[in-house]
């Protein structure tokens, strides 16, 4: 898992002053290491009855749709404010680096489906416990929140659901 967590390269100072980015363009745009990095995390959830997978905007559509093409299931889109066409629910939430809105199309699961959520990033938690809230919303069960990396020291799985949180590359 080292070659994977060195092929992720850090940004000082972005997007604020502070704050050191970890930039996944990187490991996206190897093809070997974009490859190996799905197959780890959707062998995982193989024989867990997964109904359908949730991508959070942006980021999180990249590995959310790899997800789901691996799984045979559909992705839901939970999007950025103004986005999404339907009848949405929303939420307002702070992240490590401000403030955003997310939203989901209200009729978005058949109910007690049972799902996971896909980013890229585990920070403060702030995005993904929003994200929790609007699937649970919507009648959906969440089995677990799934990330490419987590920033341990920020303890952003304390503000999720215990024991449903799996992140690949820790740092
Ligand atoms: C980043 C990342 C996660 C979130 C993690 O998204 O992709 O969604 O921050 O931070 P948190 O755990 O502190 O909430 P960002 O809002 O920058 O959006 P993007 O994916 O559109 O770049
Ligand atoms: N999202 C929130 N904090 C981040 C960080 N430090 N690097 C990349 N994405 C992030």
């Amino acid at each position: 898992m080292e070659d994977l967590k060195n092929i992720i390269r850090d940004i000082n100072d972005f997007p604020k002053k502070g704050i050191v980015f970890k930039d996944i363009t990187t490991l996206l745009s190897d093809g070997k290491s974009f490859h190996r990095m799905i197959d780890l995390i959707a062998h995982r959830y193989i024989g867990m009855k997964i109904d359908q997978v949730v991508g959070v905007e942006a980021r999180g559509f990249i590995l959310g749709s790899a997800l789901a093409y691996k799984l045979g299931t559909g992705i839901t889109l939970v999007r950025k404010p103004g986005k999404l066409p339907f009848r949405t629910l929303r939420k307002t939430y702070d992240l490590e680096y401000g403030t955003d809105t997310l939203e989901i199309h209200e009729d978005a699961f058949v109910a007690g489906s049972r799902v996971i959520i896909a980013d890229d990033l585990l920070a403060t938690g702030g995005t993904m416990a929003a994200v929790v809230d609007l699937v649970r919303e919507c009648g959906a069960e969440v089995v677990e929140c799934t990330f490419m990396a987590e920033l341990e020291f920020l303890e952003g799985r304390k503000r999720l659901p215990d024991g449903k949180v799996y992140s690949l590359l820790k740092f």
